[in-house]
């Protein structure tokens, strides 16, 4: 059964932790629904991982709208999110309901996601009254790494810390179904956690928030560097780099392709067409 955003709220309610991945494309796609994860995000960081961007600054609306529809295509039951990229609802809250309404409509997504705090409310406030549900995201905002001035732990300060707890309930009463947490001490996230009735989903956010959020190519050992916060589950980067060595070592000794991985022709007609070509010459 396609899974709803009030099974996020159920999840929470019953102090059932929530498994949550990233996904760009249909094949993975398909292997996180399969296995059962609730919540597929379609993130920005599409920039950094599949299209080999330094940052997530560079992704557009179009880059969302082709890597969603893919997700879409491979999913049949997770919640599928799809990010809201960098200037896609910065503007207006006009451009930010136009952009949802894009990413629901013509990419497929069931829910968006918006960076940010009480800045973004009015947007988040339209967005969810055209029907459209949205999960917030809050800590380290990485459309924003130029204004926070790197990739840092957010909430280390008492006025950091108070207005992230500010800006998550902002958000609550603003419409978000859930609230991304990524990079923020534990102890401020657990706060944060205990004081809003949606869930929080963490990322180098420590485990007392509901859920958690993970990169699935840091996840699978295909990133370029593990990232403090992942766990590596697999080394896929290994895998990939010796099954291309076996193939180029298997064409060079001449051991594939083998007649089971060729095209074959009735024997009749080869010697028929071998006796034509034998004529002709
Ligand atoms: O873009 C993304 O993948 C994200 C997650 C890290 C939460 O925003």
């Amino acid at each position: 059964m396609p899974v709803r955003i009030t099974k996020f709220q159920e999840m929470k309610q019953m102090g059932e932790r929530i498994p949550c991945i990233t996904a760009y494309d249909y094949p993975t796609a398909k292997l996180a629904d399969a296995a059962g994860i609730p919540l597929i995000l379609v993130g920005d960081s599409l920039g950094n991982v599949v299209l080999g961007f330094g940052s997530t600054v560079h992704v557009t609306m179009d880059d969302m709208v082709r890597h969603t529809q893919a997700v879409v295509r491979g999913t049949r039951e997770a919640l599928i999110v799809a990010d809201m990229p960098f200037m896609s609802y910065q503007a207006s809250p006009e451009d930010a309901v136009r952009n949802a309404g894009i990413l629901i409509q013509e990419a497929g997504a069931h829910a968006v996601k918006l960076e940010g705090g009480e800045f973004i409310t009015e947007a988040v406030g339209r967005i969810t009254n055209a029907g459209i549900p949205v999960l917030g995201h809050l800590g380290l905002t990485p459309q924003s790494v130029n204004q926070l001035g790197g990739y840092r732990v957010q909430g280390r300060t008492l006025p950091q810390a108070q207005k992230l707890l500010d800006d998550a309930v902002e958000l609550e009463a603003a419409g978000v179904f859930g609230i991304v947490l990524e990079s923020v001490p534990g102890p401020l996230a657990e706060v944060v956690t205990k004081r809003l009735r949606v869930p929080t989903i963490g990322i180098g956010a420590g485990a007392g928030c509901d859920g958690q959020i993970q990169v699935l190519h840091d996840l699978l050992g295909l990133s370029d560097r593990v990232p403090k916060h992942a766990k590596q589950y697999a080394n896929l980067n290994q895998v990939i780099e010796e099954a291309i060595a076996a193939y180029m070592g298997d064409v060079r000794d001449g051991d594939f392709p083998t007649d089971e991985h060729t095209a074959q022709i009735d024997d009749a007609v080869l010697r028929e067409f071998m006796g034509d070509v034998a004529a002709d010459r």
